[in-house]
C-alpha cells in the first residue's frame, strides 16, 4: 500500500472521532447514546470497527502508529459516552428510559379490618356466643317501623330529636337499627335474641362524638320470663369479656320511648399500664337500653301479658373509641391511611 494509505486511516479515524463526538454531546437521552456507541463502536458495523479492519492493508512499519491510533479514539468515544450518560442522568433527563436505583422499594399492599368494622364483628362475636344470631333491616325505612311502632308518635319530641332525611313522605333513612326489632317480630314467634348491626342516618353535626351516618347495633330479647336481672347480667357480661374481666358497668336512669325502664349503659376500663400501674377510664356512654315497653310488644301482636324482653343499642365507633383511646371519631372516617394502618 501506499504510504498514503496510513494517513487516510488515521485521518479517517480522527474526522470519525470528531463527528461522534458531536453526536455524544448533543444526545439527548440514553437511548440516543447507545445509538450513537452501536453506530460507532458496534463490533462488527461500527464505523471505527471498520476503518479498523483497514489496517490489515497496511504495512508493517505503518500499522502500530494506526492502530495506536485507533485506540486512542475508541477510548476518547468510550469516556465521552459514559460523561454524557453520566451528565444526562444528573439532570433527571434521563427518568423515562433508565431505571431510578435510588427510589425507595415499594411493598405490598396489606388492607385491614377497620377499627369500627371490627369493633362490630368483636360485639357481634360476644353475643353470639350467647345464644344471640343476626338480624338485618333496610336503611331506607317507613315512619311506622322507624317511630311508630316503636311506641314513638310522630309528634313526641324524641321523633323530632332523630328528625333525619326523608326521601319521600313517610319513607326515611332509618334514624337507628331499632326498627330490625319490630321486623323481626312481625316475623318470628318468640323466643327472639338477636343483634341487628347496620348503618344509621341523623341530622347531626360532624364533630368530636357525632357523625350524620354511623354504625349501630341492636338487641333485643324477648321470652317468658326475662327480667332486669337478665338484662344487666347480659350487658356486664358483654363489657368483661369486651374489654376485661375489670372493666365496670353502670346504669343510669335515662326514657326511650320504646323501653320502660330505660337506661344508658356506662362503662369504665381498668387499665393497667406497663409499670404495673391501674389507671381508670373515665365513664363513657357506650349504649342505650332498656326493658321493651309492653306497647311495642302489642305492636307486633305478642301477648304482653305473657312475654317480656329487653333491649340495646350500641355504638360500635364509640366503642372503638375507647378500645383504642382515640380522642376524635372524625379520625376513623378521613380515610388517613397513617391513622387507620395502626389497626392490624
Ligand atoms: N334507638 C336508640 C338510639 O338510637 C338506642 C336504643 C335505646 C336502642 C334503647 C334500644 C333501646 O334498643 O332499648 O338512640
Amino acid at each position: 500500500m501506499l504510504p498514503a494509505a496510513r494517513g487516510f486511516v488515521i485521518e479517517d479515524l480522527r474526522r470519525l472521532e470528531a463527528d461522534a463526538l458531536a453526536e455524544v454531546r448533543a444526545a439527548r437521552d440514553p437511548r440516543e447514546l447507545e445509538e450513537i456507541r452501536v453506530r460507532y463502536l458496534g463490533r462488527r458495523d461500527g464505523l471505527v470497527s471498520r476503518c479498523l479492519r483497514r489496517l490489515g492493508g497496511l504495512s508493517p512499519e505503518e500499522r502500530p502508529a494506526a492502530g495506536a491510533e485507533a485506540n486512542r479514539v475508541k477510548g476518547a468515544l468510550d469516556r465521552a459516552l459514559e460523561e454524557r450518560r453520566a451528565a444526562l442522568s444528573r439532570d433527571g433527563a434521563s427518568s423515562e428510559d433508565e431505571p431510578d436505583l435510588t427510589l425507595p422499594a415499594r411493598t405490598a399492599w396489606q388492607g385491614t379490618i377497620h377499627p369500627v368494622t371490627r369493633a362490630v364483628d368483636d360485639i357481634w362475636s360476644i353475643f353470639r356466643s350467647l345464644g344471640f344470631t343476626r338480624a338485618r333491616g333496610p336503611e331506607v325505612d317507613t315512619e311506622w317501623y322507624n317511630f311508630v311502632a316503636l311506641n314513638t308518635p310522630l309528634d313526641h319530641p324524641a321523633a323530632d330529636e332523630q328528625d333525619t332525611l326523608y326521601l319521600a313522605p313517610g319513607l326515611l333513612l332509618r334514624s337507628h337499627t331499632s326498627p330490625v326489632q319490630i321486623r323481626t317480630m312481625e316475623q318470628y314467634p318468640p323466643p327472639i335474641r338477636i343483634v341487628a348491626p347496620g348503618m344509621v342516618y341523623r341530622r347531626d353535626t360532624y364533630d368530636a362524638t357525632h357523625t350524620p351516618a354511623f354504625a349501630q347495633i341492636e338487641g333485643l330479647v324477648v321470652d317468658e320470663g326475662v327480667t332486669f336481672v337478665d338484662f344487666k347480667a347480659t350487658l356486664a357480661e358483654f363489657a368483661r369479656r369486651f374489654w376485661g374481666p375489670g372493666t365496670r358497668v353502670r346504669f343510669r336512669p335515662s326514657f326511650f320511648p320504646f323501653t320502660e325502664p330505660s337506661a344508658e349503659v356506662d362503662v369504665k376500663r381498668i387499665i393497667v399500664r406497663e409499670d404495673g400501674r391501674e389507671e381508670e377510664t373515665d365513664w363513657i356512654e357506650i349504649m342505650g337500653a332498656g326493658m321493651v315497653d309492653p306497647a311495642v310488644l302489642d305492636n307486633v301482636g305478642y301477648d304482653s301479658e305473657q312475654y317480656t324482653g329487653w333491649a340495646f343499642g350500641m355504638g360500635p365507633a364509640r366503642v372503638a373509641l375507647l378500645r383504642h383511646g382515640v380522642r376524635d371519631l372524625r379520625l376513623f372516617y378521613e380515610n388517613d391511611m397513617r391513622f387507620l394502618g395502626q389497626f392490624r
